[in-house]
């Protein structure tokens, strides 16, 4: 039988997105972002993101269906994100995919988001279960093993701020535009790593968890030691600054990598795969210092193409396709959840990013 043909939705952060795809094919990927309704706050003003959503959602679903050239009776199923993220949005999205599902008849799948994410690289490369992923972003930071589309085993992440805000604020710390990630590794390819210590937080204790705020603490502090010293920051403090700070970031991300596919490794799969999803996936340095940790190992390396890696409705469509075959379809009690953990058996996180916490 042909692959079913999957309307997916997503709205639970700062992206209206609408997306079709077919098995791995993707016939459209609307993708609209709200970072000019929210310049002004410092962060996602949850109110006037979901008011955007709700303004947005049936433009974006109209122009999916216009890219991808077909209509709405072509659609086999409505894919959603029901959660986690902020509830407003969260609600519009669903509220919208009930209405489509029941207007036209079709099966309504609610998707976790962080599932959208972790089962990116089998959209983009095939991979088989098992794989394991990790997620960073701006909102997100954990590795999980990847066993099926609702099988997951968190093995870590972060207990406080994830790598992308961390980015961002040293960004803002340093008199840099915002997002602070690509700023930063601009910056830091004319700097001295070496120069100035980082600390590598949470390298001594054992298991995969990190931490990245004491990074902001220590850059604050030699940013002010180094103005009242000199009177301001050269261009050469600041690339020296972020070319350590980004070591320290991949140092720790390499090592808790390293720790993680060592238990993913221990449970011998058949073709092993580690993939890397989120906004700091586009790190040239983290990137090529996660790939040749995989080629160390023996282990295939995989980043989904940077739009595929940050939100996207691409990625729900494709969860629920996966949903869907598994029968795993919802009906009109489908829920939206602002909390909802992929590994239920996993403790609770004690936080995660600058757009809320997300498991
Ligand atoms: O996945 P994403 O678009 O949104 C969420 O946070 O969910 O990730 C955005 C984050 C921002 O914090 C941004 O600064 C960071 O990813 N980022 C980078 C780079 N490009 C984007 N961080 C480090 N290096 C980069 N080249
Ligand atoms: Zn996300």
């Amino acid at each position: 039988m042909a692959d079913p043909t999957i309307l997916g939705l997503e709205s639970s952060c700062d992206d209206t997105a609408a997306a079709i795809v077919r098995g791995r094919e993707i016939l459209s990927s609307v993708v609209m972002g709200q970072s000019e309704l929210h310049a002004a706050f410092g962060g996602v003003v949850p109110e006037i993101a979901a008011r955007a959503h709700a303004e947005k959602l049936d433009l974006a679903v109209e122009q999916a269906l216009e890219e991808a050239g077909l209509g709405t009776r072509e659609v086999d199923a409505i894919a959603v994100t029901a959660g986690p993220g902020l509830i407003g949005g969260v609600l519009s999205g669903v509220m919208m995919a009930k209405g489509l599902a029941s207007a036209l008849g079709k099966p309504l799948i609610g998707v976790n988001h962080l599932a959208g994410h972790a089962l990116t690289p089998r959209l983009t490369d095939g991979l088989c279960y098992p794989y394991l992923m990790l997620l960073v972003s701006g909102g997100h930071c954990q590795f999980l093993i990847v066993r099926g589309a609702e099988d997951f085993s968190r093995l870590g992440g972060t207990i406080d701020d994830a790598p992308g805000e961390a980015f961002d604020k040293t960004a803002r710390l340093l008199g840099l535009p915002q997002p602070g990630g690509p700023q930063v590794e601009a910056a830091a390819r004319g700097g001295e790593a070496a120069r100035f210590a980082f600390p590598r937080p949470l390298l001594d204790r054992e298991g995969c968890d990190m931490s990245f705020s004491g990074l902001k603490t220590a850059l604050l502090r030699l940013r002010d030691r180094l103005v009242a010293e000199q009177g301001g920051l050269h261009p050469a403090d600041v690339a020296d600054i972020c070319a350590g700070f980004q070591a320290a970031v991949r140092d720790v991300l390499v090592e808790k990598t390293g720790r993680a596919l060592a238990a993913y490794l221990a449970e011998r799969p058949e073709q092993p795969a580690f993939a890397i999803a989120g906004g700091v996936a586009a790190n040239g340095a983290i990137r090529s210092g996660l790939e040749s940790l995989c080629d160390r190992t023996g282990v295939r390396f995989t980043a989904p193409p940077l739009p595929l890696c940050t939100d996207n409705a691409a990625m729900i469509a494709y969860a629920g396709g996966e949903l869907l075959g598994a029968g795993q379809v919802s009906d009109m009690t489908l829920a939206a959840r602002p909390r909802w953990p992929l590994d239920r058996s996993a403790a609770p996180m004690l936080g995660s990013g600058r757009k809320g916490a997300k498991a």
